[in-house]
């Protein structure tokens, strides 16, 4: 088992003109790959959805165990596209969770979930993924588990491609998360609103507070120590994929302060995986790394993560798909430790109740085979992430349990 799931290299990728692509592309990988979509596509609620392009409808239908593809809009659900939203979201580099976080998910009649639904016969066919079905995914090893830093590297990478997270207690001190936590006033005032490295989210109260710093390191040397220590650096090579340091000195690394109550803006990330904004065939799995500066709990805003989620073919956000079969589990942390988790590993952030939350966020990355076609396109996710919290808030209280009112609902979210 490994966690290298690339499939799509960014110099081959073709552009997509809507004719062609709806009248001979689609319905002939509908066709290829009907026995990978149809398991899945069964548990899947697949309301009849129009597809329109630059004023040109198709309607994508379910047949029970296929799905096909007609001109005209005879959809219940409607999504309007540009040419280059197609085009992108057919190449993988963007997603319906990218439209709705970047606000330009534009769908007159059905909800977020009907395109979602959709989405995931699309990926089936045009990446011959399997689309998840109940049962698909097993677990050998017991869940929750956490490792200590004498574990070994191969006992943590078996678990990690078996559950696509990792939790290690004590891999920095207190001493350690002292340092750095005292170096959080000394960089908030170089974070104004307005600036894109910034977030802010407002409480019940009323008070706006800086919640999200991005390029931290720049201000913490403290920090900067850390994630240079090979203690930090033996993360990277678990997966023994030579997985690097990928983002530059001055944006590696996003320190987040969690505040009790938050009722506008994001701080507290609901269900999602990483690559939920698309590029998923190109660079997962990166591994995304949190330091606890602070414990958390259920009452200061842990990490929940749906082990084994990596695996399946599934909505990658905002939410846990309906009927899930994969089950949530807690990821309590003291002071110091770290936890890993695959960019295609479910998880959220529960809102603090009790006691607000440090913790710092870095990762590692696979190479691309052109580091420039590739950066070039990760630009655009970038601004969509970064805009994401003045586009989308929060559900307040939202505790990430399934079938609990959340973003899929309302796409104008
Ligand atoms: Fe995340």
């Amino acid at each position: 088992m490994s966690v290298d799931f690339r499939t799509r290299v960014d110099p081959d990728q073709q552009p997509v003109e809507a004719g062609r692509f709806f009248g001979e592309d689609l319905p002939a990988k509908l066709d290829a790959h009907q026995g990978l979509i149809a398991p899945g596509g069964n548990s899947l609620r697949l309301n009849d959805l129009c597809i329109e392009v630059e004023g040109e409808p198709w309607t994508l239908r379910w047949h029970g165990d296929r799905a096909s593809v007609e001109p005209g809009n005879g959809g219940a659900a409607h999504v309007r596209l540009t040419a280059e939203q197609l085009s992108d979201l057919a190449n993988d580099q963007t997603t319906p969770v990218a439209f709705m976080s970047s606000g330009t998910l534009d769908m007159p009649s059905g909800r977020l979930a009907d395109f979602l639904d959709w989405w995931l016969v699309l990926r089936g066919a045009l990446d011959g993924c399997r689309i998840h079905a109940a049962g698909d995914v097993s677990l050998e090893t017991r869940v929750p588990r956490s490792f200590d830093v004498d574990d070994s590297d191969e006992d943590m990478r078996a678990f990690l491609e078996e559950a696509g997270y990792l939790h290690i207690r004590g891999l920095f001190s207190k001493e350690e998360m002292a340092a750095v936590e005292a170096d959080y006033p000394k960089a908030a005032p170089h974070f104004e609103k307005g600036d894109r490295r910034a977030w802010f989210a407002t409480t019940n109260d009323g008070a706006e507070h800086l919640v999200r710093m991005e390029g931290f390191d720049a201000y913490s040397d403290a920090s900067v120590q850390l994630i240079d220590d090979d203690r930090f650096q033996r993360i990277g090579r678990i997966p023994g994929l030579g997985h690097v340091q990928r983002r530059k000195p001055g944006a590696r690394i996003g320190a987040l302060d969690k505040p009790i109550g938050v009722v506008k803006g994001i701080s507290d990330v609901p269900w999602h995986k990483d690559c939920s904004l698309g590029r998923h065939s190109y660079e997962c799995c990166s591994l995304t790394v949190g330091i606890s500066v602070t414990g958390a709990d259920a009452e200061s805003g842990q990490l929940r993560v749906v082990p084994g989620s990596h695996r399946a073919l599934i909505w990658p956000a905002p939410c846990l798909q309906p009927g899930l079969d994969l089950e949530p589990v807690d990821l309590p942390t003291e002071t110091g430790d770290v936890t890993v988790h695959l960019s295609c590993t479910l998880h959220m952030s529960q809102p603090p109740v009790e006691r607000s939350r440090k913790v710092l966020y870095t990762g590692f990355a696979q190479r691309p085979v052109d580091v420039a076609a590739a950066e070039a396109q990760r630009q655009k996710l970038h601004d969509v992430r970064g805009k994401a919290h003045t586009t989308v808030s929060q559900e307040p209280g939202y505790l990430g349990d399934p079938g609990e009112q959340d973003g899929a609902s309302n796409p104008s979210r």
